[in-house]
């Protein structure tokens, strides 16, 4: 695999490779696998905020051994001169070795891969894809509730606009989940994502007592117009009293951050799976930059 843009760039059989490779450096083998000492260099290009995401692919990186150069204060570079990405990552490209870049626009990672001479990997463009969350998501579904076909997932919230779940749908379906679509109207999932087999509520009440997994996301006010900003009140999460509906064998996952959808009394309930699921991040990026720059 030269980049990962788009989850529909790595296969199936990839996937069974790199959450095996995952699971073996979860389980503590992880020495097997370190770069030679100044081997390897990492750029971070973070052109929005994360907390996650950035942190967890820099402590890949430095476990395998390989060492992180990060952009993410945009001010202090010269893409505040006016630096296009692609010059950017021309230049960068030049000095590492694989380039993880977050943007505020649906296309940079595509455009940066066009351009750059090393592996471009997206860590979340605007509300486009985000494939290497859906990796650890589905690794999380997996590792906790077994084969995907068997299981019936509720994505919840801004499908809209939320790359977490732009990429998850494509690759649950792909490992024929049954997926039902829980939210309010005007955060639908774009009708160019739907797919006929998919079940649509606008309730959580209709639905929770049939879900193996229920995934929430937050509303993405920052990709909202303000005129929609000040329209839209949306109230949508999961009560605490909810989760008596729910299967005891359901979990719960969010990507985070979390808003008022995911109150934290939620957290002390057995079924809450998030910060796990945060956790399995780290080994699931281990293992793609060990396979992406190989
Ligand atoms: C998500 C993102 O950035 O898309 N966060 C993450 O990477 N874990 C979700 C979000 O911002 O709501």
């Amino acid at each position: 695999m030269e980049h990962l843009v788009s989850i529909d760039q790595i296969s199936n059989g990839q996937i069974d490779d790199l959450f095996f490779l995952a699971e073996h450096m979860q389980r503590g083998h992880q020495e097997a696998y370190r770069f030679r000492p100044r081997e390897k260099v990492v750029a971070n290009l973070f052109y929005e905020p994360s907390t996650r995401t950035a942190a967890s692919f820099h402590v890949a990186a430095v476990r395998l051994g390989a060492s992180v150069f990060t952009v993410d204060d945009v001010k202090f570079s010269s893409m505040a001169k006016g630096e296009s990405l692609e010059d950017t990552v021309q230049v960068i490209g030049g000095y590492v070795d694989a380039i993880v870049l977050r943007h505020p626009d649906d296309d940079a990672a595509e455009l940066a891969a066009k351009f750059s001479p090393v592996p471009v990997i997206n860590a979340g463009c605007g509300a486009g894809e985000h494939p290497t969350q859906a990796l650890l998501d589905l690794y999380t579904i997996r590792r906790e509730q077994g084969p995907i076909y068997k299981l019936t997932v509720g994505l919840m919230g801004d499908l809209r606009h939320s790359r977490t779940v732009h990429s998850l749908v494509r690759l649950l379906r792909r490992h024929g989940a049954r997926i039902c679509l829980i939210s309010p109207g005007e955060l639908q999932l774009p009708l160019s994502m739907k797919s006929g087999s998919d079940i649509s509520f606008s309730s959580l009440d209709a639905c929770i007592d049939q879900l193996d997994v229920l995934y929430l996301t937050r509303v993405q006010w920052e990709r909202m117009s303000e005129n929609a900003q000040r329209l839209y009140n949306f109230k949508y999460g999961l009560e605490p009293e909810m989760l008596a509906r729910a299967s005891p064998s359901m979990i719960v996952m969010h990507p985070l951050p979390r808003t008022s959808e995911l109150p934290r009394e939620i957290d002390a309930d057995p079924r809450a799976r998030y910060f796990q699921q945060a956790k399995n991040g780290l080994y699931i990026r281990m293992a793609l930059l060990r396979g992406m720059l190989a």
